[in-house]
């Protein structure tokens, strides 16, 4: 039995559910919720990341996946040296990666622009200045930039992964 190929898939695809599963909750469903609740939205979103640390959890589980996924795709190719990167299953799966770390990345700015909205919040008091409002609508369009393109990387990624396996010609 192979026991690190078998635990490795375990936390790669355990903490790939969670991660992607919370971005596409995010995406759909809580981020329109946060805007249509008014006043009420930033202190739903700040229980969201100070008490549930919804940030560090997902940026735990972004990391486990993409550090297992890594390290899958280091055996299968035979440290990076083998035909296996250049067959057709190979390619499957590194276009996969390929999208999961693109994923991974703007998960970082994600997760900055949420600290930035954060502390932001935290300084208007009462009515917001129009710099403080200009540059809360801003970091607002980045996050939902960054977010939709976080999503539509992964939901890329998951397909290549679910399909890679079957590549054979
Ligand atoms: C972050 C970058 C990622 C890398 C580098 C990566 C790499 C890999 C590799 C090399 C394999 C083959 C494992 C094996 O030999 O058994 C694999 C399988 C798999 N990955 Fe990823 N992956 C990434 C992201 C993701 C994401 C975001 C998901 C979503 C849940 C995911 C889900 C899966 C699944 C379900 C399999 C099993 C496929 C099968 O057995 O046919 N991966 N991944």
């Amino acid at each position: 039995m192979d026991y690190l190929h078998i635990v490795l898939r375990i936390v790669h695809i355990g903490a790939g559910v969670f991660w992607v599963g919370g971005v596409l909750m995010t995406v759909v469903f809580i981020a329109p919720t946060v805007g249509a609740l008014g006043d009420a939205g930033p202190k739903f979103m700040a229980h969201l990341v100070k008490n549930l640390k919804f940030t560090t959890r997902m940026s735990i589980a972004a990391g486990l996946t993409a550090l297992a996924g890594a390290w899958l795709y280091w055996i299968d190719s035979g440290g990076f040296q083998s035909a296996w990167m250049m067959s057709s299953v190979g390619t499957g799966f590194g276009i996969g990666s390929f999208f999961g770390a693109v994923g991974f990345v703007f998960g970082i700015l994600i997760g900055r622009t949420t600290n930035a909205l954060m502390k932001l919040g935290e300084q208007m008091q009462g009515k917001p200045s129009p710099e403080q409002l200009t540059r809360f609508q801003t970091l607002q369009k980045k996050q939902a930039f960054y977010s939709r393109t976080t999503a539509i990387s992964l939901i890329i990624s998951v397909v290549f992964m679910a399909m890679a396996r079957f590549f054979v010609l």
